[in-house]
């Protein structure tokens, strides 16, 4: 387009036959040259352009109503979904408390290290309790290893050797809840359904759900203020977290989100909040808890699994600038004082929770300056242009 258009309005007075030949010739190769880029990369615009405008079409005109009915299936086929034997329960875990936050934590039964990492820093139940006043339940939600057929014969000895493992852990902290089914990224949604299930029948009461990732930090102190405050106004119908709006399926088999059209044939999913962590008030764990006896549940991306869900008992999501979806919140203290999850820690996370709820911290952001500081600091680590997903730019003026 560049030539052509330079050439056009300065030399229109003075123009003759020639030089419109010329500058046709040069409009004429640029058009080219364009149709052919055009031509080359259509298909990534078909992927990222046309699917996004399609989805925010499907958005708009409010189709979502499709979808629930085609994913209603009869209550006895959907029990398919849930009635998986519990391998490990605890059914006493809540009763007789006043639990404010319900926190599950999805965790592969390897991931010993993870777990350990959690119950000693931000989901120590204890701390909670004696430092914040208020009690917060953390679980961990488990399928089960199986081992393939090709392994060797002794394998069976191994396999009772690590569930001797996993049940010592569980002994020693009593806080596994597992179901048998295959722990895998494609079972996600049974484990999503097991979580609400489970609170709907040990934990009806506590105020607010949550459900997170073994690799994400949760920043307790600030999450239990703020749904202490939330709590405080009696607030109902609420779902918070890092929200995808109109969020198209993926059809490209190389991604790990890929999903068939036999699987999801519209071409938008319902909002839903980024499956890294997010929470809703206890009404709303109910009314999910219902869904899931009648959807279809084979989609097995889990948070967009919570999105129809939602969809069906008209819920929508809320958009908070501190709940990470993908993102790594940047190491500053004028972040701890706001952030809520972070998504990617699994080494640095002892570190990270002892200078993230360093006394210091409230300390050095809040005052006049102290805040004006920090809109500056969150304004030079947030709204800079970055390749790194994190937390919105207008997260600096909160
Ligand atoms: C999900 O779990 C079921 C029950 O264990 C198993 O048969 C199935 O293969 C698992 N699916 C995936 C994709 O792992
Ligand atoms: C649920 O959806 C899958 C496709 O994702 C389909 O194969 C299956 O038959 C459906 N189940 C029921 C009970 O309709
Ligand atoms: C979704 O479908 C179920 C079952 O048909 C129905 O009860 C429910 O009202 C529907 N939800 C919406 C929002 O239309």
């Amino acid at each position: 387009m560049g030539p052509s258009f330079n050439c056009w309005p300065t030399s229109r007075m003075f123009m003759n036959l020639k030089r419109i030949r010329k500058c046709q010739l040069v409009q004429l190769m640029t058009s080219c040259l364009l149709l052919s880029v055009v031509m080359i990369c259509w298909e990534q615009l078909d992927l990222v352009v046309v699917s996004h405008v399609k989805s925010y079409s499907f958005r708009y005109l409010n189709s979502f109503c499709y979808v629930n009915r085609s994913l209603t299936i009869p209550r006895e086929q959907a029990r398919s979904f849930s009635d998986f034997p519990y391998l490990l329960d605890h059914p006493e875990k809540c009763a007789d408390e006043d639990v404010l936050l319900l926190v599950f934590v999805k965790s592969f039964p390897e991931n010993f290290e993870r777990r350990n990492a959690i119950r000693f820093t931000w989901g120590n139940e204890r701390y909670i309790q004696n430092t914040l006043g208020m009690t917060v339940k953390v679980l961990f939600a488990l399928g089960t290893v199986e081992r393939k057929s090709t392994e060797p014969f002794w394998s069976k000895k191994s396999d009772s050797s690590f569930r001797r493992k996993l049940v010592r852990e569980d002994t020693l902290y009593g806080d596994l809840i597992q179901k048998n089914f295959k722990d895998s990224f494609h079972n996600l949604t049974l484990k999503l359904i097991m979580q609400f299930h489970w609170m709907h029948s040990r934990c009806a009461h506590a105020r607010f759900f949550m459900t997170t990732d073994d690799d994400v930090f949760v920043h307790m102190p600030n999450l239990v203020r703020y749904l202490q405050e939330l709590s405080s106004k009696g607030v109902t119908d609420f779902w918070t977290g890092r929200v995808h709006i109109g969020a198209p399926p993926i059809r490209s088999k190389d991604s790990k989100y890929y999903v068939p059209y036999e699987m999801y044939q519209w071409s938008a999913y319902p909002d839903y909040t980024a499956g890294a962590g997010y929470v809703v008030s206890g009404d709303v764990a109910h009314k999910i808890y219902h869904a899931t006896l009648t959807l279809n549940a084979s989609l097995y991306i889990d948070d967009v699994f919570m999105g129809i869900c939602a969809n069906a008992v008209n819920v929508s999501p809320q958009q908070h600038v501190y709940f990470a979806g993908e993102g790594k919140a940047p190491y500053h203290p004028c972040i701890y004082s706001q952030m809520m999850t972070s998504h990617g820690h699994v080494k640095d996370i002892y570190d990270l929770w002892r200078v993230a709820t360093h006394p210091k911290v409230q300390q050095s952001t809040s005052g006049l300056f102290g805040k004006l500081y920090c809109t500056v600091v969150r304004m030079y680590l947030l709204c800079k242009p970055q390749f790194v997903d994190t937390y919105p730019c207008k997260a600096a003026f909160l």
